[in-house]
């Protein structure tokens, strides 16, 4: 047996393709086959020649394409392929990928391949603040493509700002987290999660919502499955599709996600991390309201059920074994979520701060808190799916030893 993997690595055009040349050298010394693809842009500053003499594999480019793809069968080598590295990872390399264009080599290859995409950017710091390439790095994140850097510093033009590529040494080093072989501690487990928000029904056609995008839950729901669980995704409405593998019951209002998360019950563990209204409106019409007459309607509000707390007061047998709150607030994070933990008799709270200004709700990353009776643990910003399999990998390490995090 080899631990030996196949990496694709697509050299970019930018001044710093050449230090993707000590890349491959670092990528051979973990043991990996490393096949650069230099795309023509990365013929500019690197050769062919030095990236196959470092990577000891046939250097590919557009130039050989027509020959290779009966020869090398390079389509095949991209199907198989354990990983694909973008570095660097050029703004138009980005806009391309984004878009689904397969205009040359490597675009096509990151269009065939089922391997994990990473991308590492480099380029002007204007250019990465740009919304244009703002819109093609979370079109790619939603695409399931993972990131790196670009990190702070001096870039070649002599502009300070991000956008210099990390260094190889780091991206070397998320190469072997995101090649480490899969644990999968929650095998045989079945795992709850709440996702989304509800919509309460003001009349047939409007509603009170709020501004969750519920791609939180999901990457959880995600997450969960890759660590071998079966999962249960009860979700308000979003515009997010259904996870592969994953079973997922869409509801629009509170009621009818605490109907749906009880019939799903019995669960090792549940994760309520929708944004329920606090709130549904118990005077909503059933036809349309209309304007004029005696001024605007007076909504009147009810309470909803509080999933969670509903969850974590079932008796023993039939609530899961950890039960997990998430706390959005606006100020004094840490202290309100360690007030809910008890009043919500959770084992687990996860809090992060909603503030408008950190772009969290709704938002492509997070920072999250998790807290337990016991300790606490930081999670720095970082893409959701990314914070996701940290905090199942959390969880799922309180589960096997539950005197750890349990209080239920
Ligand atoms: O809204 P609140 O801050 O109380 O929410 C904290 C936690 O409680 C979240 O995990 C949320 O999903 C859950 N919750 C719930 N049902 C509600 C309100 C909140 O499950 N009606």
């Amino acid at each position: 047996m080899t631990a030996e993997r196949h990496i694709l690595l697509i050299i970019g055009g930018g001044i710093a393709a050449y230090r993707s040349l000590e890349l491959i050298r670092l990528l051979r010394r973990d043991g990996h086959v490393v096949h650069p693809v230099l795309t023509s842009g990365a013929r500019q500053f690197i050769t062919p020649l030095s990236a196959a003499a470092l990577a000891g594999q046939k250097a590919f480019t557009d130039l050989f394409s027509l020959t290779d793809e009966t020869e090398m069968g390079h389509i095949r080598l991209a199907r198989q392929a354990d990983l694909v590295i973008v570095a660097p990872a050029t703004a138009n390399l980005l806009a391309r990928a984004a878009n689904g264009l397969a205009d040359d080599l490597a675009t096509t290859i990151l269009l065939v391949t089922a391997a994990p995409i990473l991308f590492a950017p480099a380029m002007n710091p204007r250019m990465w603040e740009h919304p244009a390439t703002r819109r093609n790095v979370a079109q790619l994140f939603a695409d399931g493509a993972h990131f790196i850097g670009p990190a702070e510093g001096e870039v070649a033009c002599g502009e300070q700002g991000e956008g210099r590529m990390s260094e190889p040494q780091a991206i070397a080093g998320r190469v072997r987290e995101l090649l480490a072989p899969v644990d999968q501690p929650l095998a045989g487990r079945h795992v709850l999660i709440t996702a989304g928000p509800t919509h309460e029904p003001i009349d047939p056609v409007r509603v009170l919502a709020n501004r969750s995008s519920g791609r939180m839950g999901f990457a959880l729901a995600e997450a969960a499955r890759e660590l071998g669980a079966r999962v249960t995704l009860v979700a308000g409405p979003t515009c997010l599709p259904d996870v592969p593998g994953v079973h997922a019951m869409r509801v629009q209002t509170a009621q009818e996600m605490m109907h749906a998360v009880h019939e799903a019950l019995p669960a090792d563990m549940a994760i309520l991390a929708a944004a329920v209204a606090d709130w549904r409106v118990k005077n909503a019409s059933a036809t349309k309201l209309k304007k004029g007459g005696n001024g605007p309607p007076v909504l009147e509000l009810a309470e909803n059920p509080d999933i969670l707390a509903s969850i974590a007061a079932l008796p023993e047998g039939r609530r899961p074994a950890l039960v997990v709150g998430f706390a959005a607030e606006t100020g004094d994070v840490l202290a309100n979520a360690r007030a809910k933990l008890k009043r919500k008799r959770a084992d687990v709270i996860i809090a992060n701060d909603v503030s408008p200004q950190t772009g969290i709700l709704g938002g492509e990353e997070t920072e999250l808190h998790i807290i337990t009776d016991s300790a606490e643990e930081h999670l720095p910003r970082q893409p959701k799916p990314r914070a996701a399999r940290a905090v199942l990998q959390y969880l799922a390490s309180l589960l096997v030893k539950p005197d750890s995090g349990s209080n239920g």
